[in-house]
């Protein structure tokens, strides 16, 4: 009975284990999804999402033949900025370091958003 009772245990610990390891591998694009969703991502009280639901109007955003990107608070040459620009003006967040693993999130999750679009090559 005691044999039984700790080889489930143990068996218990290492689903406990895989579980963990599994949501730890999201995908950089979902990452981005989470925290274009969350209104506190950077410091901010208002989400990207509160503005662009379900990333809407952003398709185009990460596409690779993209130059110049707009918004409210002017042109911007890059993606990074224009996101940066964003979480400051809109947000009222903090901007993040351009080479930062957040950034990279939100840069995968904006890519995403233009696949499937006919003609245009997401990868920017
Ligand atoms: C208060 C509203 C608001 C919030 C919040 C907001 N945006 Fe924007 N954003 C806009 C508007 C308006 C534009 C310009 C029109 C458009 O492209 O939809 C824009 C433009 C952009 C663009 C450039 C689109 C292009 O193709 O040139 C990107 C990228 C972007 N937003 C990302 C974000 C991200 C990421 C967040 C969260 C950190 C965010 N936005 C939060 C209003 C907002």
């Amino acid at each position: 009975m005691k044999v039984l009772s700790t080889a489930f245990f143990l068996i218990l610990v290492l689903c406990l284990i895989f579980s963990v390891s599994f949501a730890a591998k999201q995908l950089p694009e979902e990452r981005g999804k989470t925290l274009f969703n969350d209104p506190k991502a950077f410091g901010g009280s208002v989400s990207c999402a509160s503005c662009h639901p379900d990333g809407k109007g952003l398709e185009k955003a990460g596409m690779k033949d993209k130059k110049e990107w707009t918004n409210p608070a002017g042109k911007f040459k890059s993606l990074e900025e224009a996101i940066n620009a964003c979480i400051t003006m809109a947000n009222k967040g903090k901007a993040i370091d351009v080479k930062s693993q957040e950034m990279k999130d939100m840069v995968a999750y904006i890519k995403s958003l233009g696949k499937g679009m006919k003609g245009k090559s997401p990868g920017y």
